[in-house]
Order: C-alpha cells, then structure tokens, then sequence
C-alpha cells in the first residue's frame, strides 16, 4: 500500500480547503489548484482529480446563490426547480450572466420526512413550496446573503414517529466507558457478540467479528471510522441519530476505540449534513471536558482517544467503505479492490473499523445492559430493532423503530399509508415489493434495508420511479470499472426508451442482458445492486412496462423468467459486500 500523506490538522484537509474555495469564489480555478497543491504539498494532479470526482466542486463559477434540488422520489419535486428557473430567469446547470444564480439537481438530501427540499449554497432548506420559492427569488434579486434569510426555512426535525429499544432509553454519557474499564475489554467484546448485532449499513455483518478481526490485525495504529456519509436514496435516520444521539455515537467509537486498541477516530459526515457539525464539535467538546475523550480518558493511563469529523462533497459511492477511507485520504472516492479488507488495510493502510452510525450506538448501549436487553428482540437472525426512514406517500413520514421482524403491511399501517402501489426497501439498490409481498418481514433473512423504506400510491408512474432511481447510479457510478460506468448509462438510456414510449420488448430484454453484466461483472457494491431497480420492476410489475412498448405483444425470443433468473443472480447487497 503506497504511503499516503495526511494532514494532522483536519482543517488542511483537502476537501475542506476545496469547500471554503468553492464557498468563498464559486468556483475552484486552475491558479487555486495549483496554490492549494503547494499548500498542502499534494501533487497537483490529485488536487485535481478530487475537484473533478466530487459533486460539490466546480471548475467553472457557480452562482453566488448556489441552488440544487434534491432529485429523489421523496425529497424532490423538480417543478419547483422548474419554476424557480422561470422566477429567476435562469437555466438548469447554467450559471445567469450576473454570476448571481445557478440552479441544478443534486441526488438525494436526507430530507425525506420533509418533501420537497434543497441546498442553498450548501445549507439545507427542506419543505419547499410555491410560496416560498417567490420570497427566495425576491431575496435573490434584492442579493439578500442567506445568512439573512429566514431562520425557519432552514429548520429540519428529527420526526420519531415511534421510538422502541433504543430511542426511548435513556443514555448516560460514560456508561459504556465506565464498563470497558471496569470489566475489561473482553468482557464488553463478549457482550456484543452475545448481542448478535450485525451492522446497520446495509451489509450486516457481525459487529463483535469485525471489531476482534481488527483487534488482532497488525498494524502501526488502528483507526475507527464512522460512516456517516448516509447518501442511499430514502435514508435519514442516521441524520436523527446525530442530531439527537450524538453522545452515544461518539460513545460507541470510544468504545470501539479501547476494544481494537486504536486511540483515533473519525467520523465522515456527508457534505449535506455540514449543518450538524456545530453541534456534534460541541458534542466532541462536552465529551473532552468531561474526560470522555482525548488523554487518559476516566483516568486510565493507557486510554487514550479522540475523534475528528472529515466532511465529504456529494458522492454516493464514499458511503461504501473502501471508497469512504480514499476519500478521507484526500482522494476521489474510488473502492478498492477487497481483499485486503478495511479490519487489516484501512485508514492509511493499518487496521480499521468502518461502522455505521446506529450500529456504533447500538455497540454502546448493549454494554450497559444486561445480556437480554438487545437479543430479546427481533428474530432469529436478526437482533434488536432497526431505525427505519419511512418517506413518500403516506399521512406521517419519519423515522420509525421497531423489533425486527416487523411486516411491511404494520409499517403501512403505522404510518398511515393508504392505496400504496409499492414499497422500495432498501433504496434503489435494495428491493420493490409488490402489494402481494406485503406480509413479508422487515429482517436480514427477508426484506433486508439499511433504513430507507420509501412508499408509493397508485398515483405515481412506477416506471417514472424506476426511471428515477437508473438515472441515480448512472449518475453516481464513479467510473472506475467498464462494467458499471457504460452498464448504468445503457440502463438509464434503456429506460428513458421505455418512459418515453419508444422501446420494444427486444429492448427489454437488451436491458436484462446489460443488468446481469453489470450486476455480475462491477467492481463493487454500487454497480453489483444498481440492476436491482429494474430487475425487480419487469418481476414485480412487467404489466407496465408492456403497456408502455411500442409493439405490445412482446416478441418470441423474449424469455422473461430466464433473463430474470439470470439477472437476479447475485443481485443482493450482502453476496456483493461478502464477495468483493
Ligand atoms: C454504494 C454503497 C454505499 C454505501 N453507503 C453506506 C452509507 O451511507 N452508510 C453506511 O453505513 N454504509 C454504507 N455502505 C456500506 C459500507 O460499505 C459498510 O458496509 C458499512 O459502513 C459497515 O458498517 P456496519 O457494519 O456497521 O453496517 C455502502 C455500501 C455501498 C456498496
Ligand atoms: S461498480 Fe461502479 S461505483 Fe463501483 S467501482 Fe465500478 S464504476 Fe465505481
């Protein structure tokens, strides 16, 4: 592994110097990238190939009011994109000709509890509406900072909905420190393997292994690393964990930290969430001065532990967690070839544990409890309760925790969903399931999902979903791997054929050949689940998709169960994440 150099002050950061040009000109210039590679002493080629690979970069000015629409089937609406546009007489992706405005889409938010939303200039607005777009354009025109807009529109909620095992206990902060030191390290190891936890990224592997595989990894240093980059299409309740859980976060890292030896930890924090980290520094502050964190934590001389925050700049794939270490190496967010995991060959190439945001509080409190408390809950296979993000068509979108195990249809019912046509689990990369499936139970042995659990009623074009969500990972394929880079533009390209009326059942079936390559030749995660969208669309509703052909009848060679069998094979998060 090549040595990578890395700044000891986070605010040498690359990405973070990248966003206070970006901020501060709009634009990041070739004469900025040369100073910020001396600066920094980066090679300048690397300085470029970050501003190129991340999303909120750009090498051409952007607007001073920087406005992107979230695109996604629950936090977008891009008529009011649209007419935002027409009030501000300016043009999708172009900047006006007084440098004032630009206006664009940007993937998902987070903001799926609250409709319509957007960044405005990096900061996040949620619940878009009609009326409020005309008082931003005014306040646009008048060149009104947004510092001084109102403070409301920039509110966001955390939205519990239902609390179970987990938000409705109280934490003490220290608790789970005061264990570890009490009870020592194996004792608290022993607990969570008890516990049964599995990861709460979306692989779900087993919490208590991967920290022992990492604890007996050699290295020069270990690291814990929480991925809070939280970008799968419908997630948010790792953003509502750190609003208002962030202490048992930090707790879990610390813990970690004292369990696989490593006395630094980071947390990587997803540029859309920038507006938390006020707040969580505070946390991180508290937590130092009462001894939680730094040197000699509870007055144990060999305990030593403190944690930094790394903010990405709008790329999905860093959620994955080989592409989130590159990126927290100054680099663009490409994965890397596994093995060698993360537990042996992480963070500058020494031993890592990259945990999920709930997963790292889950950690927490089960060392406070009894050996009961966590694994009485749930299934077989699946232990505890799960933080679901439920957004779309329904009376009370937000974050609802239940056991595992719970169905579909009492999640429908709990949220006040009515005449759904589908649920995707999962996020575009997981699973549309049909009405007929709705007995079916939220578990890794069954409808597996990180989180997002997004609804749709009979008044949405399905197809326009799926449409949606090929559109996302064409977009977020990160292009290192042929497979995945042409594979998601074919099945874009291929659905845009089918949404505009014009594909033929040879087109169909076209599709299903590209989505079992991609799906079997990519090289990780992103590209292996990218098919999923359209695969589960021709099985769950293929109705609609004749309907929309060009020659209805579909043609003989079209065999739709052998393109299916073939494409599905493979198709599933946790083979990719256990394979690659
Ligand atoms: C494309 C892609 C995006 C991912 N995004 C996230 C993410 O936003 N948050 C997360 O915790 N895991 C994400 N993962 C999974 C991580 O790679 C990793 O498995 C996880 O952080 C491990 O933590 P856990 O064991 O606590 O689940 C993603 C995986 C892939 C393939
Ligand atoms: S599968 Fe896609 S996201 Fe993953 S490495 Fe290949 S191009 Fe990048």
């Amino acid at each position: 592994m090549p040595a990578t150099k890395q700044p000891q002050d986070y605010s040498k950061h690359l990405l973070h110097v990248l966003y206070e040009e970006q901020r501060d000109h709009c634009f990041i210039s070739d004469k900025a990238m040369v100073s910020i590679a001396e600066r920094l002493e980066l090679p300048r080629a690397q300085v470029e190939s970050v501003v190129e690979f991340y999303s909120f970069y750009s090498r051409t000015p952007r607007g001073s009011f920087d406005i992107l629409f979230s695109n996604c089937t629950s936090c977008g609406d891009l008529s009011l994109m649209q007419r935002l546009c027409e009030l501000l007489h300016v043009e999708k992706g172009i900047t006006r000709d007084d440098g004032r405005v630009s206006i664009s889409e940007a993937s998902c938010i987070g903001m799926c509890d609250h409709g319509a939303s957007a960044l405005i200039s990096g900061r996040v607005m949620a619940g878009m509406n009609e009326q409020r777009l005309k008082a931003m354009a005014e306040l646009i025109e008048k060149d009104v900072a947004v510092d001084d807009w109102p403070t409301d529109w920039f509110e966001v909620q955390d939205n519990v909905r239902h609390a179970g095992l987990m938000l409705t206990e109280s934490f003490e902060s220290g608790s789970a420190l005061k264990m570890v030191t009490t009870e020592g390290i194996d004792v608290a190891l022993e607990k969570i393997k008890h516990s049964e936890l599995r990861g709460r990224g979306g692989a779900g592997f087993n919490t208590s292994q991967k920290w022992k595989f990492c604890q007996e990894a050699i290295g020069d240093a270990h690291y814990v690393v929480c991925n809070a980059d939280e970008g799968e299409p419908g997630t948010f309740k790792d953003r509502v964990l750190l609003t208002s859980h962030a202490d048992e976060v930090f707790e879990g890292m610390a813990l970690c930290g004292r369990v696989i030896g490593a006395k630094r930890g980071y947390l990587y924090l997803r540029g859309e969430y920038r507006y938390l980290l006020s707040h969580l520094e505070q946390v991180l502050a508290n937590r130092r001065s009462a001894g939680l964190l730094g040197e000699t934590i509870l007055g144990i001389s060999d305990f030593d532990f403190d944690i930094d925050i790394v903010i990405g700049a709008g790329a999905y794939i860093c959620g994955e967690e080989s592409a989130l270490i590159e990126s927290m190496e100054q680099k663009p967010g490409h994965p890397r070839i596994r093995p060698p995991f993360p537990v042996t060959h992480g963070y500058l190439g020494q031993p890592t544990v990259v945990n999920n945001v709930e997963t790292l509080a889950a950690a927490a409190m089960i060392v406070t409890h009894d050996n009961l408390w966590f694994r009485s809950m749930g299934t077989m296979q699946s232990h505890g309760s799960k933080l679901l993000s439920v957004s779309g068509d329904c009376a009370r979108p937000g974050i609802y925790e239940y056991p595992f195990g719970i169905s579909i249809s009492e999640l429908l019912d709990a949220c006040g969903a009515k005449d759904v046509q589908a649920v995707q689990v999962g996020g575009p990369a997981g699973r549309l399931v049909h009405p007929s499936n709705f007995d079916h139970h939220i578990a890794f042995e069954d409808v597996a999902t990180g989180g997002s659990f997004m609804i749709y009623d009979h008044s949405r074009d399905l197809l326009e979903v799926i449409h949606n969500f090929c559109n996302f990972f064409a977009h977020e394929s990160c292009g290192f791997c042929t497979p995945c880079r042409v594979g998601t533009t074919l099945l874009k390209n291929g659905m845009d054929k089918v949404c505009s009326g014009h594909a033929t059942a040879h087109d169909l079936d076209e599709m299903k050949r590209t989505a079992a390559i991609v799906n079997r030749r990519s090289h990780c995660g992103l590209g292996v689940t990218a098919p999923n969208a359209i695969v589960e669309g021709l099985k769950c509703f293929p109705e609609l998709f004749e309907a929309k052909l060009l020659h209805k009848e579909m043609e003989p060679e079209f065999n739709l169960d052998a393109s299916l069998a073939e494409a599905r094979l493979l198709a599933n998060r946790d083979d990719a994440e256990a394979h690659l």
